[in-house]
């Protein structure tokens, strides 16, 4: 089915709707599947903070008869001893069938799947990528619209930095008619390779600097929070968080059919009151993100793609990314590796994009 989840370009729309399917059976016959697992492991490592995907990794795993290792503190690991990640992944994939890893550095997971002997599931690297959030937003948007097509899609807050807004964003531009309706400042907008992304896909896309104004044609608002830990300063971040939030005055002027998701943790964009909509699913969003992984988990062990070994080729036409946040300027045995892009060569790990 698949050797490692890193970014879910690699998932045929075939095999999305595989993951969907098999998330929906088993959320409707939990009992079937609670042996399938039985004798794996799955390791999580998580060098940054995290409740829901962490725990419905783990949940997920157990809940499929499994059972789970790993660490959500880094400092109390061999990190904190100086190991670099090449060697922690050696050893663990040595112990586990099975690795989800999250990371502060962007194409982190992608440097991981390089010398895993086993999967390697991307939990979110940096502000790059989020893919099992996305699964969770599909899964989330089937059972509660019925289609992944032909929605007016909202992303509103921190569009820049915010992982699961780029994943979906990627996901959702496979499916036909979809349109993106950008909310953000001028400062948080979406980075340019998801421009290109949704360019190349043919799906409208509008940038807005106000919510209200976008509201009343919407099918899907998605919220996210204004990421603090990817700001250079306090004073940075005090510039943006508060900008938007999602009321009840506000949410007056959406459709009665329109879902709010959020990926949560909601900070202050989304006020409480809302909470009692029925038009806000974001906690059950946080249910299905568990039988998106329980299928995910399920399908990676059961029925695995023959392990590739991941290789990229070593590429000396630039010697660094310019991205001080990529894997690459952080663990230096790592091989560079671009892509071309037109005039442009897109680092393979994080997709940032440099001119040649
Ligand atoms: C998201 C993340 O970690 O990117 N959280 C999550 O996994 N549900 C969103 C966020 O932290 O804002």
């Amino acid at each position: 089915m698949l050797n490692n989840l890193i970014d879910l370009e690699e998932v045929s729309t075939d095999k999305l709707g595989a993951i969907i399917e098999l998330a929906c059976k088993i959320k409707a016959n939990p009992e079937d599947y609670k042996e399938c697992c039985r004798g794996k492991i799955l390791a999580t490592l998580f060098y940054e903070p995290s409740t829901r995907t962490q725990m419905s990794f783990q949940t997920a795993m157990m809940r499929l008869g499994g059972n789970t290792i790993g660490f959500d503190n880094p400092m109390n690991s061999s990190v904190a001893k100086g190991e670099n990640l090449k060697d922690t992944i050696k050893i663990i994939s040595g112990y586990a069938d099975i690795i989800a890893m999250r990371h502060p550095a962007e194409g982190a997971a992608k440097a991981a799947s390089l010398f895993s002997d086993v999967p390697i599931i991307n939990a979110g690297d940096g502000g790059h990528l989020h893919p099992t959030q996305t699964l969770t937003d599909v899964v989330t948007l089937y059972n509660e619209i019925g289609r992944l097509d032909h929605l007016k899609i909202g992303l509103c807050g921190d569009l820049k930095n915010g992982r699961t807004v780029h994943s979906l964003i990627k996901t959702m531009s496979h499916f036909e008619g979809n349109e993106f309706i950008l909310v953000s400042t001028r400062d948080l907008k979406v980075p340019g390779y998801i421009k290109s992304i949704l360019k190349a896909s043919g799906c409208r896309y509008t940038e807005h600097d106000n919510l209200s104004d976008a509201m009343p044609t919407l099918d899907v608002l998605y919220m996210t929070r204004i990421q603090r830990e990817r700001f250079s300063s306090e004073e940075e971040y005090l510039k943006q968080s508060g900008v938007y939030v999602l009321d009840t005055k506000k949410l007056s002027l959406g459709k009665q059919s329109l879902k709010i998701l959020h990926p949560l943790p909601r900070v202050d964009e989304i006020s409480s009151d809302v909470d009692n909509d029925p038009r806000a699913v974001y906690f059950k969003q946080a249910v299905y993100g568990m039988y998106a992984r329980m299928a995910l988990i399920y399908l990676m062990l059961n029925a695995p793609a023959e392990k590739k070994q991941v290789k990229l080729p070593a590429d000396n036409r630039v010697n660094r990314c310019d991205n001080p946040n990529c894997i690459t300027n952080r663990e230096s045995y790592l091989p560079r590796a671009f892509k071309n892009s037109g005039d442009m060569l897109t680092c393979m790990y994080c997709d940032n994009r440099m001119l040649i």
